[in-house]
């Protein structure tokens, strides 16, 4: 018999009240309907565990796009369909003040604590033909619904509609598993159902100082080499979603350790010296001096640093073939390879005049120059990048093309020589003002133009 304890008191804390009112209205529909309905997975989870959060799935047992359509039809706003899957988004970003007005809810309810869209789902059994396949979708039993998630701890309903308002349903162990900090599947082809499992059962137990139970651990080394089948866009997100973690290093330790990341490709690895750069670019204020842009391509600028470090320090044949498998970004891919290259140029660097580090670092993107710098703080290299980004890489002689063209120099690459020489003397303190300039100027055009 599963436990059936109430949670009213929990709910109504968790949530601001417009979200409550809006849940509760959805609740009040489906019971005219007769259709139980649910808040279920992950939302139930934190709010056992008291880190609540605000957004939740609910999982209709009978026709989900139904039950949106009548929201829909009453309530206003665009419900879109997947009736393949029994799955409707409802959107109410349009009409979230008019839905304010029409929810008769006590507490004072405000407009922008609503979601823009809300997804219901007809709950479903799903089977999988084969490893790793798209699943065959039935309609089903929320008991059975929640038998195919991937840990118990998952697998908690709250019901809302009528009389079985706020009531947790626990059909698999998973308030049990919660006591006991762990994170356990709930049937031995889990993994082969979805590889990716592997990765979220180390994110899970990272986060919440939990434990992978033993026969899931057994479970999990026997099912590692299917992570090889998996694409590299699925593994690249379930990275992502790890680095986006609290505590993203002890998941990487615990992802290397349980030589995860080898069966994504043999090269990989997570090294835990890099974890106060990997910190660094993670937690902490970015040097507001370097003026790193807030993306590379349309990657947020952090997620991007982080994997900067993470392969910066592999040799150049591996860290290619990482980012083939993961299908990272072009943009990401030539930041990650120049940093490759850059790791084993830059000693020669010291000692060397301003200006040939200039010439040598112009084209590397500056995000991998402050990955490099996170990687090795303190040493000599990290001082010249640091003058390279914060100084030297914004010296520009006072002469333009516009002047090279007012003094009736034909425009060619002589433009381009003419220029460098005049900023290789400013940077490297060979002049220091207008007039100087200007000699070396006139010096510059009498040889190049006699050439
Ligand atoms: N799920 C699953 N297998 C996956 C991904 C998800 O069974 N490979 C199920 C999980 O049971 C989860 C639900 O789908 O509860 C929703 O997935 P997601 O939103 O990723 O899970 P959350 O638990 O909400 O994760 P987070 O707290 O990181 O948002």
């Amino acid at each position: 018999q599963p436990e059936r304890k109430n949670f009213a008191d929990r709910l109504e804390k968790a949530l601001p009240p417009a979200r409550l009112a809006l849940l509760k209205t959805i609740a009040e529909e489906a019971h005219r309907h007769r259709l139980p309905i649910y808040v279920v997975g992950g939302f139930v989870r934190d709010l056992i565990l008291e880190r609540p959060s605000i957004d939740f799935d609910l999982v209709v047992e009978g026709d989900a796009i139904a039950l949106a359509r009548a929201l829909e039809k009453k309530y206003g706003g665009k419900v879109t369909s997947h009736s393949r899957f029994g799955t409707a988004k409802w959107q109410i970003g349009a009409i979230r003040s008019a839905l304010i007005e029409k929810m008769k809810a006590e507490g004072e309810l405000r407009a922008e604590d609503l979601p823009d869209s809300l997804d219901l789902i007809s709950a479903r059994t799903e089977f999988y033909n084969y490893p790793t396949a798209l699943p065959t979708v039935e309609r089903g039993s929320i008991k059975l619904d929640l038998h195919r998630r991937d840990f118990t701890i998952n697998t908690l309903a709250l019901r809302l509609d009528g009389r079985h308002y706020a009531t947790l349903y626990d059909y698999w162990g998973g308030m049990n598993d919660i006591k006991k900090k762990l994170v356990r599947v709930l049937h031995s082809l889990s993994f082969v159902d979805d590889p990716t499992r592997m990765l979220r059962a180390v994110r899970f137990e990272q986060r919440f100082n939990f434990r992978i139970e033993s026969r899931t651990l057994q479970l999990m080394s026997e099912a590692h080499d299917l992570l090889k089948q998996v694409s590299g866009d699925r593994l690249r997100h379930e990275l992502d979603l790890i680095l986006a973690e609290e505590n993203p290093v002890s998941a990487l330790n615990r992802l290397e350790e349980l030589n995860l990341l080898s069966a994504i490709h043999p090269d990989l690895h997570w090294d835990a010296s890099k974890s106060d750069a990997l910190w660094r670019v993670l937690k902490e204020p970015l040097d507001p001096a370097w003026q790193i842009p807030e993306s590379l391509g349309n990657q947020p600028i952090r997620n991007a640093l982080a994997y900067l470090v993470w392969l910066i320090p592999f040799p150049p044949v591996s860290s290619r073939a990482i980012c083939e498998r993961l299908k990272l970004s072009h943009h990401l891919q030539n930041a990650i390879l120049a940093g490759n290259h850059l790791m084993d140029e830059l000693p020669q660097l010291i000692g060397q005049p301003p200006s040939r580090v200039v010439a040598r670092l112009e084209e590397a993107p500056i995000p991998a120059l402050y990955a490099i710098v996170c990687l090795c703080p303190g040493n000599e290299i990290c001082q010249i990048l640091n003058r390279y980004a914060t100084e030297w890489q914004k010296v520009q002689p006072l002469t333009d093309g516009y002047t090279l063209h007012a003094m009736g120099i034909e425009p060619g690459p002589v433009y381009r020589r003419i220029l460098w020489a005049l900023r290789a003397a400013w940077l490297d303190g060979k002049i220091t003002s207008r007039e100087q300039e200007n000699a070396l100027l006139n010096q510059l055009i009498y040889t190049q133009i006699i050439q």
